[in-house]
């Protein structure tokens, strides 16, 4: 593809540190990544714990994800959330399997009376999708799924508007969003209706390979910002283009915590993703306080990941049962309808 698009930086550009990206198998035009949550009042009620572990089940059935992962989250109405993040290269196997499952998820035909169900599933084109990784030997995410493999390093990364570079789109087109989310109808299962090229973005930290000096800094200098950006987009978020965010701890099956954390947001644009990133304090706090860490911890095991995707209206689903009024996708859908 011939870019015209011109990218941010000159060929002779070289990138402060080095990052990676990940390749898929030849072949695989198209992503899937679903995420299917289970929320009630702390603590978590036994049935919600219940239809996460069926979801899990499901997720093992002919035609599953390639890879799942468990997480948990409390969120700003004080629910408790357990998510599972599950991954295909396959769309079609995703529709087969999300057509006979898709009842069963959702809690369809079940009057849910102590739980919510929520699934939320975008399907990228792998043009629409780019990946960045601070290491090139631990795979994780969307990492998993991806067969051909770690990068080598890559030029397209250290400077702001990288991200729009590495997406292939990115290359040719503006990738400009039109319209906003609503609700068509107001009861039972709740559908969101998305708009054309909406933005997520996954961006993960894991501290597990960190000794205890890595781990202090981490926690004193670099965390605390990362929580002040999180709280800021969870809950302002909607005023500059940010959709929904939540700052999540990945988990094992019984929501213990892992040494890992990432933030999954929803956004308007990829112009609104980045301008928070380049621009507003709580992001250019986060960086400023990445770059000292690194300099401070030589040789740091802190793995960084990020994942994006620019996606077309027919490919997002947003499907909620019996959740409170701001979950996901749902409080900006509801606001925008309402004015
Ligand atoms: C870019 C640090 C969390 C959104 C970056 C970059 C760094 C960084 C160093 C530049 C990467 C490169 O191009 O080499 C961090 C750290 C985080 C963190 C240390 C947590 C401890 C987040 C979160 C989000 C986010 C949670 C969103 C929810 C972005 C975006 C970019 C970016 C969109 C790309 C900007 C562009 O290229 O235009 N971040 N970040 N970051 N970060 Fe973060």
């Amino acid at each position: 593809m011939k870019r015209t698009r011109p990218k941010r930086v000159g060929d002779s550009y070289t990138p402060p540190y080095p990052s990676y990206s990940v390749r898929f198998a030849d072949g695989v035009n198209s992503l899937v990544c679903a995420f299917f949550g289970v929320q009630s009042k702390k603590p978590l009620a036994s049935e919600a714990k219940v239809a996460s572990a069926g979801m899990w089940e499901l997720c093992a059935k002919e035609d599953g994800p390639i890879s799942r992962e468990h997480a948990v989250h409390t969120d700003d109405q004080g629910f408790e959330n357990r998510l599972i993040i599950a991954y295909w290269d396959d769309p079609e196997a995703y529709g087969r399997w999300f057509k006979k499952h898709r009842d069963a998820l959702i809690g369809a035909g079940r009057k849910l009376t102590d739980h919510g169900r929520w699934i939320e599933a975008v399907i990228p084109n792998a043009s629409g999708f780019e990946t960045l990784y601070s290491s090139n030997t631990f795979p994780e995410g969307v990492a998993r799924v991806a067969t051909g493999g770690f990068s080598g390093e890559i030029q397209e990364h250290g400077y702001w508007g990288s991200m729009r570079d590495r997406l292939p789109v990115g290359q040719t087109e503006a990738l400009e969003s039109r319209g906003g989310p609503f609700v068509p109808g107001n009861s039972g299962i709740v559908r969101v209706e998305p708009h054309e090229n909406l933005a997520i973005i996954r961006s993960g930290q894991d501290w597990s390979l960190c000794e205890e000096a890595e781990r202090a800094s981490y926690f004193g200098d670099v965390e605390p910002q990362l929580k002040a950006g999180m709280d800021f987009l969870t809950s302002d978020g909607p005023s500059i283009g940010c959709y929904a965010n939540r700052y999540m701890t990945s988990s094992d099956s019984e929501g213990r915590p892992l040494e890992q954390t990432f933030g999954l947001s929803f956004w308007r644009s990829l112009e609104d993703m980045e301008k928070w990133a380049e621009s507003h304090p709580t992001h250019v706090a986060i960086f400023m306080a990445a770059m000292k860490f690194l300099q401070a911890n030589a040789g740091a095991k802190l793995r960084l990941s990020h994942e994006v995707a620019v996606v077309s209206r027919d490919r997002q689903y947003y499907e909620y049962n019996n959740c409170h009024a701001t979950t996901g996708m749902l409080g900006s859908a509801r606001t925008s309808a309402s004015t």
